[in-house]
C-alpha cells in the first residue's frame, strides 16, 4: 500500500515537472511559446518557422526536369518505371545544373539490384517476384548476367532493352 502511494506521488511529481518544463523554457528562450494559445500542439520555437522556411530544397521532383530532358520525361513516363522518380536514381537535384554539382550516372549493376534483387531467404513463390503492391521482376544477380552492367543491355527509361 505504502509502496503504491509513494509510487504516486513520484508519478504525480514528475507529470508536474513535464509540465512546467515548457513554460520554463519560455523564460531561456522567448521564441519558445504555445502558438495561437494552442497549448496541446503548438509548443514551438516560432524562430524555428524561419529555419525551416530559409532550408535549402534538396529534391525537385520529376516535373522540374521536363523542359531540360524532355527525351528522358517522355521515355519513362510511358514505361514501367514511370513510378520512378529521377531523382532517385540521380541523387538530390538541389540547384542542378545552375552550380557545377553534377548529377550521377551509376551505371553498376548495385543501382538496380537495390530494387531487383532476388532474396535467396525469401519464400521461393515470392523469388521470382517482388511483393508489395506491385510486384515487379527480381533477378538473381549470380544467374542473370554476371560481371556485366545491367544498362549495357537495358534501357533504363524504358524499362525495357537496348536497340542493337
Ligand atoms: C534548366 C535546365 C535543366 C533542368 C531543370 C535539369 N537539367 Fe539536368 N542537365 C542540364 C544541363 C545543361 C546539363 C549538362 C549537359 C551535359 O553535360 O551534357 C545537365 C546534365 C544532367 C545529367 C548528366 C548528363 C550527362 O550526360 O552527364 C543528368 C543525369 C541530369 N542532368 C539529370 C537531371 C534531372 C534528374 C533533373 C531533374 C531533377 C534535371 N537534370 C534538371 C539542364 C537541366
Ligand atoms: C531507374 C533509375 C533511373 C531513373 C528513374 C532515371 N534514370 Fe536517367 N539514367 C539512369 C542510368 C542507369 C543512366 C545511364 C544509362 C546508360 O548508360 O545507358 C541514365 C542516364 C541519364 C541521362 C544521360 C543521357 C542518357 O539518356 O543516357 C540523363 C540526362 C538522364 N538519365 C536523365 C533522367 C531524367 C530527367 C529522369 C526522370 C525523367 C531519369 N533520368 C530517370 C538511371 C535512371
Ligand atoms: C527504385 C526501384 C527500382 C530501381 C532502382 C530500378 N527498377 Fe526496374 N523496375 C522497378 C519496378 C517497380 C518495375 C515494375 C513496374 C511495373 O511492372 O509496373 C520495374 C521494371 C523493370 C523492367 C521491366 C520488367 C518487366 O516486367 O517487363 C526492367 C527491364 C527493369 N525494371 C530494369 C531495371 C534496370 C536495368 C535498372 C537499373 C539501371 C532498374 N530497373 C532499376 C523498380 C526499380
Ligand atoms: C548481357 C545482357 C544483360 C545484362 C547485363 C542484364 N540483363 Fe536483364 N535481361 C536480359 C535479357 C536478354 C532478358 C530477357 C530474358 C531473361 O529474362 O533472362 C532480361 C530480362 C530482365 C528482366 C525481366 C524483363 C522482362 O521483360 O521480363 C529484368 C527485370 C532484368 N533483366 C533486370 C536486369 C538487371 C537488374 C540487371 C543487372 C543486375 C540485368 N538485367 C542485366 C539481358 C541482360
Amino acid at each position: 500500500m505504502l509502496k503504491v502511494l509513494k509510487l504516486s506521488v513520484i508519478v504525480i511529481f514528475l507529470l508536474d515537472i513535464a509540465g512546467l518544463a515548457p513554460v520554463a523554457r519560455t523564460y531561456i528562450e522567448p521564441s519558445f511559446k504555445a502558438v495561437d494559445g494552442d497549448v496541446m500542439y503548438q509548443w514551438h520555437r516560432t524562430d524555428n518557422e524561419t529555419e525551416w522556411e530559409d532550408f535549402t530544397v534538396k529534391y525537385q521532383g520529376r516535373d522540374y526536369c521536363r523542359d531540360c530532358h524532355p527525351d528522358q520525361y517522355d521515355r519513362i513516363t510511358a514505361s514501367k518505371h514511370a513510378l520512378i522518380q529521377c531523382e532517385n536514381c540521380h541523387g538530390p537535384a538541389t540547384s542542378h545544373p545552375m552550380d557545377p554539382l553534377k548529377l550521377v550516372i551509376d551505371q553498376r549493376r548495385e543501382l538496380c539490384l537495390r530494387c531487383h534483387s532476388y532474396l535467396p531467404y525469401r519464400p521461393a513463390e515470392y523469388a521470382e517476384l517482388s511483393t508489395g503492391p506491385i510486384p515487379f521482376k527480381m533477378k538473381d544477380p549470380e544467374e542473370h548476367n554476371p560481371g556485366i552492367e545491367c544498362a549495357n543491355c537495358h534501357d533504363v527509361h524504358n524499362a525495357g532493352f537496348k536497340a542493337f
